[in-house]
């Protein structure tokens, strides 16, 4: 393996939550220096000594070295997602390890939790390393496998938790529902504990459900169709603040769409409780008010989109540091499952190709919040959460690094996604940050082709 010189960027700092201008020094896997304000040839002469290289070492007569001038570029720890469907193995039709890889690289995520509602679920040892191995082989970003709790994720009986744990699974999930036998949950929450793993909660009541396929509200009622309300959500949100509290179990709760999942949060977190929770870019963006039609499927995910109110509590618990993560809750289907409308399709976007520029313009560009704090939520939080030591740019850490252009305003075109899916809502929204370089362990896993 080489290294890397990248040269002259603005370098953001997730603990000072500052942004410092200066290069970074990739040697192999691992970040040789941060040398801050070195930027002219002079200054970085003298910062690549200190490391026993020399400039010239990068004028192009080493092969295995590279030099990446960043000038306008702003260099971040590489992105995590903690939440995304890879659907690998059994429904690869929508997503395979391949596709989802490129398409967290393209985005510049260099690790993701991949949930285990595949086909069949991950909920054994066996499944969990294959899965790890295959995605490791790809090689394009670190994908973290999730472990079901119930056994098939048939909510019966507990899964093989302890097996994943002794293999190195870092995060259980029955994500795509809850598991609604409270007993059993109650027994997968003291096993995650005593494992000191997290779990991170889908939220919803099944039985209150009644066949919703959209926010319950004017807009269903206009389209005719069966809403799902806010308590759908917040009942099961409730449940589990309160099992985690008398367990201790690490509590992270998936996409937050609701008024009261936010305030949920601010009461546990003032109790004190282990609990973090998620918002995704769709809930924090739209609201049912911006659906246009009950046949367009590209607007219809689990939990759905929430009304104005909602929106408006997620972005102002956003600004309050409520959440501590963005995750995408990528969920890929074919363009034939998503022709069928709000009735007949299935719920899920994609998005980890617009999860950055979208956070972005949506909530730095605005002036919601800063960048360095953006970055928690996509790198440095996450890491903490699921044990992780990433999130920072920092000497001695592993070089997963994205390397982003903040200036460059473009359309989003789902044509040029990397993923299998191309449902999402955001075709032909103009945004700003465009994803550069991706660097997965000193390899460059992304890079844009000018
Ligand atoms: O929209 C969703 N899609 N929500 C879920 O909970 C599951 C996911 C999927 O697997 O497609
Ligand atoms: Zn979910
Ligand atoms: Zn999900």
């Amino acid at each position: 393996m080489g290294n890397i010189l990248i040269r002259n960027c603005d370098i953001v700092d997730t603990v000072t939550e500052k942004v410092n201008k200066g290069s970074v020094l990739i040697c192999g896997d691992t970040i040789k220096g941060v040398f801050e304000n070195a930027v002219s040839d002079d200054e970085l002469s003298a910062a690549l000594n200190t490391r026993a290289f020399k400039l010239s070492d990068f004028d192009g007569h080493i092969d295995s070295n590279k030099v990446i001038d960043a000038a306008g570029l702003t260099l971040v720890p590489g992105l995590i997602d903690m939440h995304v469907h890879f659907r690998d193995p059994g429904l690869t039709e929508k997503e395979d390890l391949e596709h989802g890889e490129a398409a967290a690289a393209h985005g510049g995520f260099t690790t993701v939790c991949a949930m285990p509602n595949t086909k069949p679920p991950i909920d054994d040892a066996d499944k969990f390393l294959d899965v790890t191995k295959r995605a490791d082989a790809i090689g394009l970003t670190k994908v973290l496998q999730v472990g079901a709790m119930t056994a098939g994720m048939q909510g019966e009986k507990l899964s093989d938790m302890e097996g994943m744990a002794k293999a190195g699974l870092k995060a259980f999930s029955e994500d795509g529902k809850s598991v609604m036998d409270t007993t059993l949950f109650y027994s997968a929450m003291e096993k995650a504990a005593s494992l000191n793993i997290p779990v991170l909660s889908h939220c919803e009541d099944k039985a209150l459900v009644r066949g919703g396929v959209m926010n319950y509200g004017a807009k269903s009622k206009e389209f005719k169709l069966p809403g799902i309300t806010n308590s759908v959500e917040n009942i099961i949100a409730y449940r589990d603040i309160d099992i985690a509290r008398e367990t201790g179990t690490r509590l992270h709760l998936c996409h937050c769409s609701t008024k009261e999942s936010a305030e949920l949060l601010i009461i546990a977190k003032d109790m004190g409780l282990p609990v973090t929770g998620e918002v995704c870019p769709h809930h924090f963006i739209l609201c049912d008010d911006d659906i246009p039609s009950a046949d367009d499927a590209n607007y219809k995910m689990n939990p759905p989109l929430r009304s104005k109110t909602d929106r408006t509590a997620l972005l102002e618990a956003i600004k309050e540091g409520i959440f501590d993560v963005i995750s995408t809750d990528h969920a890929p289907h074919t363009a034939e499952e998503k022709s069928k409308g709000f009735s007949g399709s299935p719920f899920g976007i994609v998005g980890l190709e617009t999860s950055f520029a979208l956070s972005y313009t949506y909530l730095v560009k605005s002036g919601l919040i800063t960048l360095p704090k953006l970055i928690q939520k996509m790198s440095f939080n996450p890491a903490k959460i699921l044990g992780l030591d990433r999130g920072e740019i920092r000497e001695g850490k592993i070089a997963d690094l994205t390397l982003i252009d903040l200036n460059k305003t473009y359309k989003i075109n789902p044509d040029d996604f990397k993923s299998k899916g191309r449902n999402t809502p955001f075709g032909e929204y103009e945004v700003s940050g465009e994803i550069e370089y991706t660097i997965y362990g000193g390899k460059i896993s992304y890079e844009m082709l000018q």
